[in-house]
């Protein structure tokens, strides 16, 4: 009997030892010292800020500390049954923010965390390659300042503001030009296709790296001859897609609230749009406000291998990922911009942007839907030109902008006969 008492206090003293610990260990916001916002404006002094018609250069946004929304509770309950509880950061800092500690902070008042922080929080963060390091410490801030912005997007080329069936987000990067201009001529062409559906385009982008060469005056001149592109004041980087996908979910809900559907995928891959555009006329208005659809990854675990480049170490993030759109290319409903958005307010970034996505999807209770006519990976190496395969694709990665345009004019062919 005593032994056993014994047992209960010492194990209700480690508990409570555990919890403090633990609590210690979470989250302090960084007294760092640099704030990424004011290094990020110094070092790219070159882009040309303009004013010509849609294109438009926006200060730095309207700060407001309070904006991450509260999660309900049926979204919170999602997210704490999908990442397990265990003692690697990301799921610390997830389950954290579940119990009210907000991580987000708005650029300009962000401090990067300090390496000091860091190293206290992981212990062997010192060993993890140096541009996860990098992710790591500004991966708290949010909305960054925009270069160029497209805020009319949905309302023009139409009287009463009609609605946007598709919005094609695409991710490019500044020296693509090549590759956007093949998908501005294909299957990204913006207009009205046959019922009236309404399709517009943007691309995504973020700033050349300081060892690149200065391309601003060059998109500058482009965003003005197409008014399609966005572009924010963030290095482009793998580590920092889920940035970008944060900030166009911030330009959407804002700039597009009313679309339909919402296609995100890369500048490189191949897109079926009238294929795309039937199929989503016909999705059951029972799911249209909470589609999720693409090539689906299911069960995957973080890839261990140090050079791999979606390498997570396993004191960052451990547990296996839900089932994910391939990034490549995949649609969801614009009903779902608002929520995705206010997630993304509070959810803590992760490394991989698709897998973030897919996060996002599981906490707002929508699982993904697999369609066979989504190929990220590609099709068999025999049938990369075969038209009649491609026209009952709806995407296929990956393609240079010379076999986009040879698939786009050979599809739409009439003497196709499949
Ligand atoms: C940026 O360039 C402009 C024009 O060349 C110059 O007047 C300004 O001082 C520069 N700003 C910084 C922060 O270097
Ligand atoms: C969050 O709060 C719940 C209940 O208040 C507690 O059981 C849980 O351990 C907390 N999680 C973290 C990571 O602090
Ligand atoms: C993301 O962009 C910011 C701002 O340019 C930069 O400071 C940071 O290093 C980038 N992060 C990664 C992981 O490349
Ligand atoms: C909470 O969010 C879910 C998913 O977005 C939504 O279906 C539900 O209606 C929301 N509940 C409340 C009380 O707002």
């Amino acid at each position: 009997m005593n032994r056993i008492q014994t047992l209960v206090t010492m194990i209700l003293f480690i508990s409570t030892f555990l919890v403090f610990f633990y609590s210690t260990l979470h989250l302090e916001v960084a007294h760092g010292h640099r704030a990424a916002g004011v290094r990020g404006t110094a070092l790219r002094n070159g882009t040309l800020r303009v004013l010509v018609g849609d294109v438009k250069t926006q200060a730095p946004k309207q700060e407001s500390l309070s904006t991450a929304p509260p999660l309900n509770a049926s979204t919170s309950n999602g997210l704490r049954q999908m990442i397990p509880q265990n003692t690697a950061y990301w799921n610390r800092l997830l389950h954290s923010a579940l119990n009210g500690s907000r991580p987000e902070v708005r650029w300009s008042r962000c401090r990067e965390m300090s390496r000091e922080l860091l190293e206290t929080n992981i212990h062997d963060f010192s060993s993890y390659p140096a541009l996860f390091q990098t992710f790591l410490e500004g991966m708290n801030c949010r909305a960054p300042p925009v270069l160029i912005g497209q805020p009319k997007k949905c309302l023009s080329g139409t009287a009463g503001g009609e609605q946007t069936f598709l919005l094609f987000a695409i991710k490019s990067s500044p020296e693509n030009f090549a590759r956007r201009q093949a998908v501005r001529e294909t299957w990204g062409r913006e207009g009205v296709y046959p019922n009236g559906l309404r399709v517009r385009t943007v691309f995504l982008i973020g700033s050349s790296l300081p060892d690149e060469p200065d391309l601003g005056l060059l998109l500058s001149a482009e965003a003005q001859l197409f008014s399609d592109l966005l572009q924010w004041d963030f290095y482009e980087t793998f580590l920092n897609l889920t940035l970008k996908m944060s900030t166009f979910l911030e330009w959407a809900r804002e700039s597009c609230p009313r679309v339909s559907f919402v296609f995100s995928g890369d500048d490189d891959v191949f897109v079926n749009t009238p294929l795309v555009l039937s199929y989503l006329q016909a999705v059951d208005p029972s799911r249209a406000s909470r589609l999720y659809v693409g090539q689906v990854i299911n069960s995957a675990n973080p890839l261990r291998d140090s050079k791999s480049k979606y390498y997570v170490p396993l004191s960052f993030y451990q547990g296996a990922y839900p089932g994910y759109a391939g990034g490549g290319g995949f649609i969801f409903s614009g009903a779902l911009l608002q929520p995705l958005h206010s997630l993304s307010l509070v959810m803590p970034f992760f490394p991989i942007d698709d897998v973030y996505m897919g996060m996002s999807f599981k906490a707002l209770g929508v699982s993904p839907e697999a369609h066979a006519g989504f190929q990220t990976f590609d099709v068999k190496s025999q049938d990369r030109e075969n038209l009649c395969i491609h026209k009952a694709l709806m995407l296929v990665h990956q393609r240079m902008p010379s076999e986009i345009k040879k698939l786009w004019r050979g599809i739409q062919s009439p003497l196709l006969t499949c």
